[in-house]
């Protein structure tokens, strides 16, 4: 039976609430503040949280963020506010939705539903797992552009060898959902799937959630605690953010990775484990290992089989397939048929998209907010409407040599004034980029020299 966690600071909406969810075959436990919530969620994760946004010890995002829960859990907020600021706030953090209050009755049972035949897809119970393969997207992924094509290759490739993976990708690239998939399309796809953000841990927990503890090894450590390891075995470990672990735990790890066997904090007995590590990482991990965040030979252990994740940005068409996808799936929720303007898909192409696919998620979940029925450029950040404006707006009579200069400005701007980015974005060598920024300052700096005769 799926697990209901309400958390929220009004005695009497929270039974009432409780009552509603449980007439609807859930069990459910109630917080009304966020250290209970999390004492709750200690003794049993559940598997759809119901969170009120402010809470007298805090936000209730903060559960989201502090990695209380595991990705697991689906996370529903409601506000009093019915403004649009906190519950997009609330979704960027990685809120599955978001409810206003008083709460819509028939809505709140809706979610509830649709949020159970979610889980059951992604729960590694569910049989059998069938893992969408078709063109444009693979396991959890979706993008047709011939990056993704490559991704796919590859994580079909290593997704049924033991081999440990290190994905690598700008924030927003999609690398939670490339682990997820690696665990899906393996062997190991019916055990546990844990992540584990090693920059979210606290460095003093950190060893007693991977390694776990015996009683009395630390102050406070009064039962005894399995950690992820143990919890993962025959199953794939997510480590996020790798270059976080501190590095005498980076030795540990390695330890654990050759042997095979974990050590409970205060214990010296090993314990085997069977488990897969994919890690994860937002930096250059070579540089990681040069600023001495990152131990060397635990990056060689790791990187047996590197991915690169594709920026947004090169991913060409795949950003109209995005955007018309999250915005299926918001129609489909609301029981809207909201539409893009043809404008609006042009402004949405050009620009660069420094946040990747969370970024132009977040922006579609905007725009639908905004939007009645057409969503038009207006509906549309600044920042992004601009970005077209200056990269397509190109008149016939224009020279080629004025649009080159356009083209390269843009660019640098998008790329955030770095020129070997920017070189490769446009295609061209870095000493090409140099001659054109060289000869351009010259011909500007012709024109201000003489500009009645310009
Ligand atoms: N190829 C994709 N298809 C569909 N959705 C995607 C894709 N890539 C990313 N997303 C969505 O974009 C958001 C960000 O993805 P994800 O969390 O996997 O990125 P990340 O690389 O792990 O980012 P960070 O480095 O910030 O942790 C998620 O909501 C995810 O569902
Ligand atoms: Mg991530």
């Amino acid at each position: 039976m799926p697990h209901v966690l309400a958390v929220d600071d009004d005695p009497n909406f929270l039974s009432a609430l409780a009552d509603l969810v449980e007439g609807q075959g859930f069990t459910t436990q109630t917080a009304g503040t966020l250290r209970d919530a999390r004492v709750l969620i200690g003794q049993r994760v559940p598997d759809i949280a119901l969170v009120d946004l402010y809470l007298p010890d805090g936000k209730g995002a903060d559960l989201l963020t502090s990695q209380a829960l595991g990705v697991a859990t689906k996370v529903v907020f409601m506000t009093g506010y019915a403004d649009v600021e906190s519950a997009v706030e609330a979704l960027r953090l990685g809120a599955s939705d978001y409810l206003t209050k008083p709460l819509d009755i028939g809505r709140l049972k809706n979610l509830l539903a649709d949020l159970v035949s979610v889980q059951q897809e992604e729960s590694p119970d569910a049989e059998p797992i069938s893992v969408p393969q078709e063109l444009g997207r693979l396991g959890l992924l979706l993008g047709a552009s011939p990056p993704m094509q490559e991704l796919y290759g590859m994580i079909n490739r290593v997704a049924p060898t033991e081999a440990s993976v290190l994905l690598i990708g700008e924030s927003g690239t999609g690398k939670d959902l490339a682990a997820q998939t690696l665990h899906l399309l393996s062997r190991r796809s019916k055990a546990p799937f844990l992540p584990l953000n090693c920059g979210a841990v606290s460095p003093t927990l950190i060893e007693s959630e991977l390694f776990g503890h015996e009683p009395g090894s630390f102050t406070g450590a009064d039962r005894r605690h399995k950690g992820y390891f143990e919890r993962a075995h025959k199953g794939t470990l997510f480590l996020d953010e790798i270059t976080e672990m501190p590095i005498d735990l980076q030795v540990k790890l390695l330890r654990v990775l050759e042997t095979g066997s974990v050590m409970r904090i205060g214990s010296d007995a090993p314990v085997d484990v069977d488990v897969r590590v994919v890690a994860a990482t937002n930096r250059d991990p070579h540089k990681a290992v040069q600023d001495g965040k990152m131990r060397e030979d635990l990056l060689y252990r790791l990187q047996v089989f590197p991915i690169h994740m594709p920026l947004l940005r090169e991913r060409g068409d795949d950003i109209l397939l995005l955007a018309n996808h999250f915005l299926d799936q918001l129609n489909e929720r609301q029981g809207t048929a909201k539409q893009w303007t043809e404008d609006a898909l042009l402004r949405l192409r050009a620009y660069p998209w420094p946040g990747n696919v969370r970024e132009l998620k977040n922006v579609v979940h905007r725009a639908f907010i905004m939007a009645d029925d057409e969503i038009a450029a207006r509906c549309l950040p600044r920042e992004v409407s601009e970005a077209a404006a200056n990269g397509l707006n190109v008149q016939v009579g224009i020279s080629i040599g004025e649009i080159r200069r356009r083209l390269i400005a843009a660019t640098l701007e998008a790329s955030g004034g770095d020129k070997r980015k920017t070189a490769a974005l446009l295609g061209i060598s870095l000493k090409t980029l140099y001659n054109h920024l060289n000869s351009s300052q010259e011909s500007q700096e012709q024109e201000e020299e003489a500009p009645a005769t310009a």
